[in-house]
């Protein structure tokens, strides 16, 4: 292919094709391969979308090789030290930091809606105690839409910043009713008083008969954990998010889609993997190598859960900060986790593996958190839905991105390699 300044060129077919190039502001660069089909009948294939962009996007950065992750141009490292969840949460959905008096409005919106309607209880008594908590937030989430049916303008800025504030509100308190509803405990109501990560832990923990004592190590870590997981650019549950929102279907309705492809062990499902590794790990007597070399077995089907990522070849910046959260959190709450212990040993006697160096494979956002959840007193079948927690402002974020931007419907090509055309056989001829 020669290079040319905005173009690249090949040959196909005894013809000189040229395809426009699009450069994005950190310098990627992509071949545009909309008329590809229709000048060639050629289409591309990457199963996986391993190398295929699906989109333009100016809400989060992720440079891989350098373990870098910004949200709208702020570091996560400074978005974690310095800003609030609700915070983050406002500069992903409308792509500013908020000012003192704007913060102060979006707070204020968000607790008009800290009540959802008590229909919603019915269908969560409907559910076995049994079931996952993943798949009972997909649904609620999308039974959701039927109490709060108004279809969303887009183009009107206060319906939108409604729309957010109702979403980010009410959300939590699905989340807090699937977790008493299996701990078989009295479901509470938000505390529209307190800060959002404060808000969270009450409407989990309060327990009607006890005066609830609020602990602001508690509050302080899981409002970072929420920052950490609020966005990650075109990961499987974002995409599941905007590929159902390029319907036109609703953005209760995507972001059910996003929960239940969070679910997936190979995605959210992760951070709970992970506990129940370790956990493993220690049960059989804490032999770290014993693991590692399962791992590398292609025969064997374990893989190092909190490892390795599609996109980040380098550190996960996340899995550094929740790593040193993590010392901080169980130093302050003078809790000693021996699964704590077993993470450090394993992260650098993998790092120390040529098996994980040569393939990158270096710890992912969901191997130190689980560590945290479980020092907040969250158990271990939560943990995926407190990701889900931390990325609603990410997938609502981006689903407006993509409707804004009115993206046509999401419609893939495929290479078919099934029967060329055959004759029908009768029954009695089979
Ligand atoms: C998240 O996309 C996002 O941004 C996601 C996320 C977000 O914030 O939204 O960051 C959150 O999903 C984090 C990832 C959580 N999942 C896990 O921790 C599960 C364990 N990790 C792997 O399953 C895997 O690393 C993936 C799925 C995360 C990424 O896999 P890829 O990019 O598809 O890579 P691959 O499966 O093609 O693996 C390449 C090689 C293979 O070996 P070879 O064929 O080259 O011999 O690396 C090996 C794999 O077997 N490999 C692993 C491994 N991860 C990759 N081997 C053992 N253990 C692992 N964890």
């Amino acid at each position: 292919m020669n290079e040319m300044r905005d173009h690249i060129e090949f040959e196909y077919g005894g013809e000189n094709i040229a395809l426009p190039l699009t450069t994005g502001t950190e310098d990627e660069t992509a071949i545009e391969i909309g008329t590809l089909r229709n000048t060639t009948g050629l289409v591309t294939l990457d199963i996986g979308y391993k190398n295929t962009a699906s989109t333009t996007s100016a809400i989060t950065f992720i440079d891989g090789d350098k373990g870098i992750l910004r949200y709208r141009g702020y570091s996560i490292e400074t978005l974690a030290e310095k800003a609030r969840f609700l915070e983050v949460a406002y500069l992903l959905i409308f792509g500013e930091l908020p000012t003192a008096d704007q913060l102060l409005k979006f707070e204020q919106l968000y607790r008009q809606y800290t009540l959802l309607d008590e229909g919603l209880k019915k269908l969560l008594d409907a559910f076995p105690s049994a079931a996952h908590p993943m798949d009972m937030l997909s649904a609620l989430t999308a039974a959701w839409a039927a109490f709060d049916p108004q279809p969303l303008d887009v183009a009107d800025a206060e319906q939108l910043c409604r729309s957010a504030a109702k979403i980010l509100a009410g959300f939590p308190i699905l989340t807090s009713w699937i977790y008493r509803k299996k701990c078989g405990l009295p479901l509470n109501y938000a505390d529209a008083e307190l800060h959002y990560a404060a808000n969270v832990m009450q409407l989990m923990f309060r327990v009607p008969t006890a005066r609830y004592e609020r602990d602001p190590v508690l509050t302080a870590a899981l409002d970072k954990l929420l920052i950490l997981h609020a966005d990650h650019e075109q990961n499987c549950s974002t995409t599941a998010v905007r590929v159902v929102g390029s319907s036109r279907a609703g953005l209760l309705a995507s972001i059910s889609a996003g929960v239940s492809a969070l679910l997936g062990p190979l995605h959210g499902g992760a951070n709970q993997f992970v506990v129940e590794m370790l956990q493993a790990i220690k049960a059989d007597g804490g032999d770290i190598e014993k693991y590692l070399d399962k791992a590398k077995d292609k025969a064997d089907p374990f893989r190092l859960m909190g490892f390795g990522h599609r996109v980040y070849k380098n550190f996960d910046p996340r899995a550094k900060i929740i790593k040193g959260y993590a010392d901080d959190v169980l130093e302050k709450l003078g809790v000693d986790d021996p699964i704590l212990d077993i993470a450090k040993k394993l992260e650098s006697a993998a790092l120390a593996d040529d098996y994980f160096v040569s393939r990158k494979i270096f710890p992912n956002v969901d191997f130190y958190s689980g560590i945290i959840y479980r020092a907040l007193g969250i158990p271990v079948e939560m943990f995926t839905v407190m990701f889900a927690l931390g990325r609603l402002p990410g997938w609502i974020a981006q689903w407006l991105e993509m409707r804004k931007d009115e993206q046509p419907v999401s419609r893939p090509r495929q290479v078919y390699t099934g029967h060329t055309q055959r004759d029908f056989v009768p029954l009695d001829q089979r």
